[in-house]
Parts: structure tokens; sequence; C-alpha cells
């Protein structure tokens, strides 16, 4: 660079500095340029979402180019050059996850009245680690837990009297998702186990290795049914006992965890001398959204002395419910209930809890630090995973106040009557055959066209193996198909059902909890479904499907 070239450095310096200090100060008047940006913002948000597409058909590889440099900018821009680029290349370019027509995943649709008060929380940006720096929002939290483990586990008002506040114990640990809240209650699982004794100073002090030879164990294992969320498997990784440790136990023919087999598990590790850290119930299996028989896992965890976690991230709001609350019976045994407040809480993303039936139970994972969650504090960075957290209990809080119970109970028994109804539908059509009948707001199917669905049975298993690999192919095709077309989205997963003879087959998956979605706009994905099947980049397989069957219909689809 030549000397006339370089920037004044002085000069430079003076105007950051000076722009720091404003994009630091809070503006006076209201309507400065940060209100306007604001109206745009506003404005432009309301315009995406109130449009019912899904997502705009553009690849993810062109979205990628938009974000690919690496070099950090220099020089700064500002506010209203990086609103632009922000509208128009990241919200533009987003999933509508709050669209009727997005069926597909668990990320539910969000009460507006959400946006508007989560700037509470951005403004006030308070840690939640130590009450130093949340004051308020510490005793909120406490009672957000409070009215949750209340849900759950149905204490009266002295108990909740004694320990919402009690810095002795903890109601509950929130956290940013069901992975950490499975964690939390497995790492609780693990010190409790495992405890010190005499001179031995417990698994969370001297390690898995020490504590197992101590109590005498030659292994550990943690028993769930094979429907289990992942994260349980994160939980065995992170805390030492490795992935292997979790056994997945079969489940019946509606997706439920076998007892018989749970039971049997229990035997085989009390026989090998292997220590059950715990038995994990799901109350709202990811795939198909089926609940354990809770009642019957807890006997079985009583019996065998284990720890009862109950992963409860989607189904556990299904307790508002008047109507279906008996299907989660026998939660409230749970020594601890995951519950995902970013699902059927309508919570934003980021907020998951867990909540133990006895608060002391957490005690097993207390730490404390001099500067920061002193010992006696009332902190609740003593008993999360996670350090620093935002005020998210502020929204569940708010969810829980505005939406109120009967809110709450008329979006679950919504979701399971909708769930039935499409279930109907699917019934009803020639060529969908459901796989899984929603018990909860989850359901599964497959597009098989009827002559082959009538064929199944009658085929060879070679023959029945190699239809089952096409319908797969041809489902998978359909359902990527209808996302990239981005009216709505299906998801799809890959199941073994008992009705194909545990067969692998890839289904479409649907979660039904948004309130906006409607019969009509169920029967809309079906049709698009139903056309896109006929498409002519779907022929080939038809025709290997049909030549498959005794005697080949000469059309696709009936
Ligand atoms: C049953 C179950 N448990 C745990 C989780 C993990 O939750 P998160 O994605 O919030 O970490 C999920 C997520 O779908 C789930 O369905």
């Amino acid at each position: 660079m030549t000397r006339s070239k370089m920037p004044d450095r002085k000069k430079v310096a003076t105007a950051n500095l000076d722009s720091m200090h404003r994009v630091f100060t809070v503006p006076e008047e209201p309507s400065s340029a940060l209100a306007r940006i604001d109206q745009h913002i506003s404005e432009n948000l309301t315009g995406f979402l109130q449009d019912h597409i899904v997502a705009v058909e553009k690849d993810l590889q062109e979205v990628e180019q938009v974000f690919s440099e690496s070099a950090i900018p220099e020089n700064p821009v500002f506010v209203s050059e990086q609103t632009e680029f922000l509208l128009d290349q990241l919200v533009a370019h987003s999933v509508h996850t709050a669209s009727p027509s997005f069926i597909g995943h668990m990320t539910s649709a969000l009460p507006y009245f959400m946006v508007s008060l989560s700037k509470i929380m951005i403004a006030l940006n308070q840690n939640l680690v130590k009450t130093e720096t949340s004051k308020a929002f510490t005793p909120l939290e406490r009672q957000v837990l409070g009215m949750l483990h209340r849900l759950v586990y149905q204490q009266d008002d002295r108990f909740y009297a004694k320990w919402m506040h009690n810095s002795n114990g903890a109601l509950g640990s929130m956290c940013s998702g069901g992975t950490i809240a499975n964690i939390t209650a497995l790492w609780v699982a693990r010190n409790r186990s495992l405890p010190a004794e005499g001179a031995f100073k417990g698994v969370h002090q001297s390690g898995l290795h020490r504590a197992l030879k101590h109590h005498g164990y030659d292994d550990v294992t943690v028993l769930v049914s094979k429907r289990g969320h992942y994260s349980l498997s994160k939980a065995a990784d992170l805390l030492g006992i490795g992935r292997d440790s979790i056994k997945a136990i079969p489940t019946d023919n509606d997706n439920r965890i076998r007892v018989d087999a749970l039971e049997k598990a229990c035997e085989d590790a009390r026989h090998n001398n292997t220590l059950i850290m715990a038995i994990v119930g799901i109350a709202g299996t990811t795939e198909t959204g089926n609940v354990d028989p809770l009642e019957q896992v807890a006997n079985i965890a009583e019996r065998y002395g284990a720890y009862f976690h109950v992963d409860a991230a989607w189904g556990g709001p299904t307790l508002f419910s008047h109507k279906h609350r008996n299907l989660l019976k026998g939660i409230e045994r749970a020594d601890s209930v995951t519950i995902d407040a970013h699902k059927q809480l309508y919570v934003p993303m980021g907020t998951g809890l867990v909540v133990f039936k006895d608060p002391e139970v957490a005690n097993a994972i207390e730490h404390h630090a001099q500067y920061i969650i002193r010992k006696g504090s009332r902190d609740l960075g003593s008993k999360t995973l996670e350090g620093s957290r935002p005020g998210m209990a502020m929204l569940i809080h708010s969810g829980l106040k505005i939406i109120g119970r009967s809110g709450y109970e008329m979006l679950i028994d919504l979701g399971i009557e909708k769930a039935r109804k499409f279930a109907a539908m699917i019934d009803a059509e020639q060529d969908f055959e459901l796989i899984s009948r929603p018990e909860l707001n989850i359901l599964t199917y497959r597009y098989a066209p009827r002559v082959v669905q009538d064929a199944l049975p009658l085929m060879a298993e070679p023959e029945r193996k190699e239809a089952n690999r096409l319908l797969s192919r041809l489902t998978k095709s359909i359902q990527k198909a209808q996302r990239n077309r981005g009216k709505a989205f299906v998801s799809r997963t890959r199941l073994n059902p008992y009705l194909h003879h545990g067969q692998d087959c890839i289904v479409f998956r649907v979660v039904l909890a948004n309130p906006l979605t409607t019969e009509e706009i169920l029967r809309d994905i079906l049709e698009e479904q139903k056309k896109i099947a006929l498409e002519d980049f779907l022929d080939e397989y038809h025709q290997s499907l049909y030549a498959l069957l005794p005697e080949a219909p000469k059309s696709a689809v009936n």
C-alpha cells in the first residue's frame, strides 16, 4: 500500500469509538433509526409468517454459497445494511416451521405473543447461572420448575411451599433442550447409583472404573426400548459408560417397550453382576409417538432397585388433558421426567427441563465454585449441566399463564383428534398404508398401491423384500419431491413394523401439533403425494414393483 492510500488510523479509531458508544447506547427517541429498523423487521417477518409456504424452492448449495466467506469483515457495516442482508438471505430462505402445512417435525408453531415477549429476555440479558446476574429471574425459573413438577407429581401446597425456593434442593433443572435434560437425568442416576461410601468418594469424584470396583459390579447398563431417543446414547458416551451400555429392549406391535423383555434384561443384568444404572420409559417416542406402559415399567424399576427416568420430551404436556393423561399413568413414580418446552409447551427453541420427584436427588450432581454458585446460595447453576443460561423460563411462564392449563389441554386434545382423523383418511386411501396408528399426535404411513398391499402377504420372502425396498424408494422420492416443492412438509423415517415381518421400510412421519392445521390441509397434502406418485419420474420404480406381482396391472395407481 502506498503512503497516500494509508488510512488515517487516528481518525478511523475515533470514529469507531464513537459508533461503538452509539451501538451500546439505548436510544432516547422512539423514532430513532433503530425504531425504523424494528418496524421494517416486524413487517418483513409478518409477511414471511403469514405466507403458508413451507420453504421456497432453492437448492441448499446455493444458500451455502451466500454463507461461504470465511474472512471476518474488517470494517463495520451499518445495522440497516446487515438487516437487509438478513431479511434477503436468511429470513427468505428459512423454513416456515409454523406453517399449518409443516407437519413433519417436532418444531412447534409459536404463539405470536412469544415474539414480543422474548424482547424482554433479550433486552435484560439475565444469566440464570447465579442470582447475582438474574435476581427476579431465578425465583421465576424456580416457580416454573415447581409448576411443571406439580403437573407431573401432583404434590400438595405444603410440599411446594417448602421446596420451590429452597436452596437445599431443586424441583428440576432447566436447560436448552431434551438432550441436555436426558443427559442431566442420567448424570443424576449414575451418581446416585455409585455413591460415596466410607473412604470411597463416589463416582463423581473418583470416576467410573474405581466406582464399579468399589461397589462390586463388573459392568453397567441403561435399559430403554429400541425406540429410545439417540440423546441417551450421547449421555452414555459422555458419562463414561459407553454407548454399548444402552440396551435396546424390543418393542411390541405398537412400538411400546415389551415388559417381558425388560424383565428378562433385568434378570440378565443381575446374573451378570451388572449395575442397572437406569430404566428409561418413553412417553411419546420420537418417530411414532407411542407411550411405554409406564406403570409396569415403574414396577420393574422398583423391583430391581433401579433409577427410573421417563423421557416425556414430546408427550409430557399430555398430562394437561383430562381425556388423555391416563396414557401416561405411572409417570408420577419416575425419579425424573424430561419435558421439552420447545415442543408441546410452544416456547421458542432452546428450552428443555427435567423435573425430579425428590428435590434432594439433584444434590448428586451439585457443583460449587468460590466466585459463583457458592454453597447455600439459591443459584440455579449448581444443579444444571450448562453454565450461563438465558431466562427462557420467562417464556414458559408466559405460555403457562397466557394459554393456561385449559388452553394446553385444548391443544393436546386437538392434536390427538386430528391425528386420528388423518389416520382414518389414510385408511380410506387405496394407495397409502398406515404404518403406526396414532396414540398421541404422531403417525406414520407409506405409499403402497393397493394391489401391492394385497399381494405382499402372498409373496415369497425375496420378492416381498424387494417389493418393500421399492416401496421405500417410492415413499422417499415422494417425500423429497413434496419437500422440494415447498407447499407442505412431511418428514420421513425408517421403521421395521411388525406388519411387514420386521422388515425395514421408509415411511412418512407426521407430527400434528399446530392448531391451524385443518383437515382440508391434510387432505391437500395427501392429494399432492398422490399426484407426485403418478409422475413420470417414478415410472421405473412402479414397473419394477409390478413385475414382482403374479399379474402385473397396467397403470401405476388405481
Ligand atoms: C423423546 C425425545 N427425547 C429427547 C429429544 C431431544 O430433544 P432436543 O432435540 O430438544 O434436544 C427428542 C427430540 O426430538 C425426543 O423426541
